[in-house]
């Protein structure tokens, strides 16, 4: 089902629709689900928008990992209180892409068969404590980065989506942030334990923006459709510079000697992530990509029940609609 909804097709789409289309865009006005929309727009945004979703859902698992073991009473409220908001954050975008005439269970038996993706970054494990920092430090960091010019993106429901998301992922990247300070100008273990959360983190960080610009397939059509708004390295280099003098406050340092501050491009130069495994990673091939797959598959199968009984009770008030009129 899914791949009917996205796979790509020669567009028969008017020509003259299609040019008053990019006009409106052009202009920077918001497409709205009633409205005429070409196919390749409608597919692209529920590949972005259910790749985001999935991505919501499936980083709470890392984190989650941490709820029961945090170290106090404090630092577990807040925990609980991000992972949920990533739950809400899968729930807004879910609806968003349901207004594309997707529905959220195709998406999850999309996601659970493995033809939808979601972000390689939660492939990867969470050791300690200092990764609970780390996270919200680098990867809220990076999220943010890539969200807050989606709030701008020309599909309406997305936008809005991304309005409230960015608000709440941005006080994830500061608890992430305060998490590292403490560990950071603690004991020189706790220094250590923030020090080695950094090394396993930052390229996978980078990862997060996907493939240099000349490897990204959908970046050119998706600019142009204003679905993204910048190219995946412009947003890696925001990313890179913002993040590397937050490094050198902590006392903390980036895993990359050839992070270096180049004057001429105004910005700091740093080493590509190692693209091979970035694609093994988002093949399914990454070191937990199993054990994320079957977590969201086992809260699928425990959630049959829940949703049969919803579905009959909606067919019986349907049921009883029609008797009444
Ligand atoms: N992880 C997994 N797959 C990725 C990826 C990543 N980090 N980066 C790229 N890809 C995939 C693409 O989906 C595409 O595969 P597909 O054709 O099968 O869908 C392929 O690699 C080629 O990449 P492109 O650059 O051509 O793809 P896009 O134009 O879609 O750009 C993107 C990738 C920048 C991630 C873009 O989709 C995007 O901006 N998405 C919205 C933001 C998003 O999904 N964020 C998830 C981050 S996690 C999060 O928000 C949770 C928070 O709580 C931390």
């Amino acid at each position: 089902m899914y791949a009917q909804m996205v796979k790509s097709e020669a567009t028969n789409d008017d020509p003259e629709k299609l040019a008053a289309f990019q006009a409106r865009i052009d202009a920077g006005e918001k497409i709205e689900p009633k409205d005429w929309m070409p196919e390749g727009y409608r597919k692209t945004l529920v590949r972005q928008i259910g790749q985001h979703a999935h991505s919501e859902i499936v980083g709470q698992l890392p984190e989650g990992n941490w709820i029961t073991r945090a170290p106090t009473l404090e630092r577990k409220a807040i925990l609980l209180a991000k992972v949920q908001d990533e739950a809400g954050h899968g729930l807004y975008l879910y609806c968003a892409a349901e207004t594309l005439g997707v529905s959220r269970d195709d998406l999850t038996e999309a996601l659970l068969s493995g033809k939808m993706k979601y972000s390689s970054i939660f492939n990867y494990p969470t050791l300690t404590w200092a990764d609970m920092g780390a996270v919200g430090w680098l990867v809220d960091g990076a999220a943010i980065m890539n969200q807050v010019p989606l709030q701008r993106t020309s599909f309406g429901p997305y936008a809005r989506a991304m309005v409230r998301i960015c608000k709440e992922e941005s006080f994830h990247q500061r608890q992430g942030y305060d998490i590292m300070m403490k560990m950071a100008f603690g004991t020189p273990a706790q220094k250590a334990m923030a020090q080695d959360a950094l090394n396993r983190f930052w390229y996978p960080s980078l990862m997060m923006f996907g493939p240099s610009d000349k490897d990204s397939v959908h970046s050119a059509q998706s600019m142009a459709w204003r679905i993204k708004m910048n190219t995946n390295d412009e947003l890696r280099q925001k990313f890179v510079d913002q993040t590397v003098p937050q490094a050198e406050y902590l006392g903390l340092t980036i895993p990359d000697p050839a992070v270096v501050w180049n004057a001429e491009k105004g910005g700091y130069d740093y080493s590509e992530p190692d693209w091979t495994e970035f694609f093994e990673v988002i093949k399914g091939n990454g070191p937990c990509n199993a054990e994320r797959i079957a977590a969201r598959q086992k809260a699928w199968d425990d959630g049959a029940w829940v949703r049969d009984g919803l579905m009959a009770h909606a067919r019986k008030r349907a049921g009883a609609q029609v008797a009444a009129e």
